[in-house]
Formats: C-alpha cells, sequence, structure tokens
C-alpha cells in the first residue's frame, strides 16, 4: 500500500473511531436495563419495552452509547388507570456534578385525572427550569410520539411532532448550552408518591399494581460520543422541521403557530413565569425568544 493510502486510511479509521453518525434502531440493539430487570421485558425483536413497578421496586432502561446531537424518538403509552404517585421519566443526561440534561416525565394521577407532562432542561449541573402541561389526549389510550430534537442552535421537545418547548443556544450570551457533554438515554418508572401528584398528596394505590408503562419504536438518528469530538464534526446534522445554518435556525412558522397553540391551552406552569419563585430576577433565557 502506498504510505499516502495508509496514511489516509489511518486517518479515515481513527475519525471512525471517535465520532459516527447512526440510526440506533431499537431498544434490544441499544439499550439494557439498569433496574428492575426481573420484571420488566423487552421483546418483539427488541421493539417493545415494558416497565413495570411493583412493591419490589421499579425499573428502567439506559441506551449502550452516548450522544452528542441527534434526534431522541420513543413511542410511549403510560400506565393507565390509576396511576397516582407514579412517575415516568424519559431523560438524556450526561455524568459528572456538572451534568446536562434534557427531560420529558410523566406524572401519573387519580383514574380520569390528567397526567402532568413535567420537563425540564440542565446545563453544566443547573437545571430550575421547569415547564408542565396537562396532556391534550389521553396518553394511557394509546401510543404517542416523544421526541427530543437536539442540535447545536436548540433543543426541542415534541409531542406527535407539535413543538412544546425550545430552549435555544444564547452561548454567546452566556448562557450555558448542552453542547461539550455526551449523553445517554434513560427511561424508568418509579415511585414517587412523595411529590409527584398533587404535591405528594395522593399516594400510590398498591392494589393497581403492578404499573406498567409501554414503549415501542425507539430511535436515536444521533451522533454517538465516544468522549471526545469537536463539534463541528456534527454540526451538520440537521433534525426534520429545522433551517439550519451555521448561524441560523428556527421552528419553521407552521411548527411555531402549533407551539403556540400548546402552550396557549395546556400549559400549566412555566418557570420563566414563576416571578415569586426568582424573586423577579429571572433567568437571562427568559428574556429571550424561545422558537
Ligand atoms: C416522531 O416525531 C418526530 C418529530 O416530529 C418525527 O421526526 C418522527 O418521524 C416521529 N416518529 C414516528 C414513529 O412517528
Ligand atoms: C391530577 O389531577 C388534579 C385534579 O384534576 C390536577 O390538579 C393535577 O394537575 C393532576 N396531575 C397531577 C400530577 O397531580
Amino acid at each position: 500500500m502506498a504510505s499516502s493510502q495508509a496514511l489516509f486510511l489511518a486517518v479515515f479509521i481513527s475519525a471512525i473511531a471517535f465520532y459516527s453518525r447512526s440510526a440506533d434502531a431499537n431498544f434490544g440493539q441499544s439499550m439494557y436495563f439498569n433496574w428492575g430487570s426481573q420484571h420488566s421485558w423487552m421483546g418483539n425483536y427488541g421493539n417493545d419495552l415494558q416497565l413495570v413497578l411493583d412493591r419490589t421496586s421499579g425499573s428502567g432502561v439506559q441506551t449502550k452509547n452516548a450522544y452528542l446531537f441527534g434526534s431522541i424518538e420513543m413511542l410511549i403509552k403510560l400506565v393507565p388507570g390509576n396511576s397516582a404517585g407514579t412517575v415516568t421519566a424519559y431523560y438524556l443526561s450526561s455524568t459528572g456534578n456538572k451534568h446536562d440534561e434534557i427531560d420529558f416525565e410523566f406524572l401519573g394521577n387519580s383514574s380520569g385525572q390528567p397526567y402532568i407532562i413535567h420537563t425540564n432542561i440542565f446545563t453544566l449541573g443547573i437545571g430550575n427550569r421547569e415547564q408542565q402541561f396537562h396532556p391534550w389526549f389521553d396518553p394511557t389510550a394509546d401510543f404517542h410520539n416523544y421526541t427530543i430534537h437536539w442540535n447545536p442552535t436548540a433543543v426541542v421537545w415534541y409531542i406527535d411532532s407539535l413543538p412544546i418547548l425550545v430552549f435555544k443556544n444564547y452561548q454567546s450570551e452566556g448562557i450555558p448550552y448542552p453542547n461539550e457533554q455526551g449523553m445517554k438515554v434513560y427511561s424508568s418508572l418509579w415511585n414517587a408518591d412523595n411529590w409527584a401528584t398533587r404535591g405528594g398528596l395522593v399516594k400510590i394505590n398498591w392494589k393497581s399494581a403492578p404499573f406498567i408503562a409501554r414503549y415501542r419504536n425507539f430511535r436515536a438518528r444521533a451522533c454517538t460520543w465516544y468522549g471526545s469530538f469537536s463539534i463541528s464534526q456534527c454540526a451538520s446534522w440537521t433534525p426534520a422541521n429545522w433551517y439550519t445554518s451555521p448561524t441560523y435556525s428556527q421552528l419553521s412558522y407552521g411548527k411555531q403557530g402549533q407551539m403556540k397553540w400548546v402552550r396557549d391551552n395546556y400549559m400549566i406552569y412555566d418557570y420563566c413565569k414563576d416571578t415569586k419563585r426568582f424573586h423577579g430576577q429571572m433567568p437571562p433565557e427568559c428574556y429571550k425568544p424561545q422558537y
């Protein structure tokens, strides 16, 4: 082999060793149980998952890989009936005391009462950015598509392709943005009856156990992260519905309209409106456009 070819090959191989854009296909290939595997279930060739909570424990899964940017999708059918006190969590997180985290959490409720869809984002270990919604559908009657789009310009939370929340990159203005730490994807079902339902007033009714959350079609169209690579290598990743160029990216007008509809009609808590909590000193991103 000519030495230039050998050099090319060596560079090429080292490049793919640190970075690969992948579509991790399903739960079976991409995830493993980190908790409660004895009573949980993965099947249908790794496409379907059930997390279970009973008196003995909850359960959870996590991805083998960490990712830096991408589109993480899963279809979830939440615990039906009396799910008060249960929380189904679905989030991305890095590790360490300055971790980044992007959250979806579903707080159960008594039969016939609405779930709360709870969101948050941590950057460099700091969260306190809760926003909450009531679903505009029964999340226990069928599977719904919960997707987190995360690219260098923004993070967008989608439900059935409707954006509900955007966190834009205002790092140049001193607001930390998650773009340096790879995050794994986690999901779990657990007992949070000390806080979840009506602030902890409603306890789990164990007569309704086992509680089961059902999942389908996990897909990570994402950049796999092996501990180091420059952001620019992944910056060309453009999830659907984004106009992406190095300096500009935002939701289409249609998507902005959908997000406004959700937020006007179904949002029940927004940290950016909670002036009491922040003593009037609102977090800086609250003054910036988020769409
Ligand atoms: C889930 O929603 C995302 C975001 O809108 C979309 O790109 C994806 O195709 C949807 N997946 C399924 C299985 O519906
Ligand atoms: C449960 O239902 C009550 C009454 O409708 C509602 O106020 C609350 O937001 C619901 N969700 C949770 C998780 O408490």
